[in-house]
């Protein structure tokens, strides 16, 4: 049996996203283990959360660093101190800087609360019902040195309806969100990822080709 791949979940909010991963891992639906979860936020639910279920979890308050480059400088050596293979944001309100990035080349995923490039940044699902949308969702991407802009390795769409709400919206993506998460860290923990510039190759992934979200739905024909 291979080693399971290490994750190092990084957060600062309530780690639902955190939860989905620990359920798979449970159900055995995802060949991973959490090596370490990291936050930036001391009373952050994630942090909570990741205390219940026993997971190594660490603390790195930013205000104590000079700098973002020195900041990703500390959350790299806890990330190796916990032998990370994967790093895996989920909620991390911080902008991660190169030295990150280098440390962890292709290795660390986000996930965004929209279908991007539609909407990248704060408050996703409010610009999405704001532009009106009749369509928004999910994104899973590699992280590259722009925000929300990296090459992208799962999206799951997400209908948005006449009585719609910011925290109504939020509940279905999140829903969404909890599936596909794992399942596209399942896909790179069984080794079918590989990224060649902008675009993600999956090796034996389905995608059913008449599957399609209309929103309104057309009349079958
Ligand atoms: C998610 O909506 C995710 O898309 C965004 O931050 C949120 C984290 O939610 N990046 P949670 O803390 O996992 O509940």
């Amino acid at each position: 049996m291979p080693e399971p791949l290490a994750l190092g979940v990084l957060l600062s909010g309530s780690g639902t996203n955190l939860q989905a991963l620990i359920d798979a891992i449970a159900a055995g639906t995802l060949d991973a283990r959490i090596a370490v979860v990291i936050s930036n936020v001391p009373d952050a639910g994630g942090v909570a959360r990741a205390r219940r279920h026993g997971l190594p979890t660490v603390v790195l308050r930013h205000g104590e660093m000079p700098s973002r480059e020195a900041y990703d400088a500390r959350v790299v050596e806890t990330l190796r101190e916990h032998g990370v293979d994967l790093v895996v944001l989920a909620g991390f309100m911080r902008l991660v800087t190169t030295v990150l990035l280098r440390a962890f080349p292709a290795r660390v995923l986000n996930i965004h609360p929209a279908l991007l490039p539609a909407f990248p940044g704060l408050h996703a699902e409010r610009q999405a019902l704001v532009h009106g949308a009749r369509i928004t969702g999910v994104t899973v991407h590699f992280v590259d040195e722009e925000t929300d802009h990296g090459p992208i390795l799962a999206q799951a769409a997400v209908p948005i309806l006449p009585d719609d709400t910011e925290e109504k919206l939020h509940v279905r993506v999140q829903r969404q969100e909890h599936r596909l998460y794992p399942f596209a860290i399942q896909l790179i923990a069984t080794g079918r990822v590989r990224v060649d510039g902008r675009r993600v190759l999956l090796r034996d992934a389905a995608c059913a080709i008449d599957a399609v979200l209309a929103n309104p739905t057309p009349p079958a024909t």
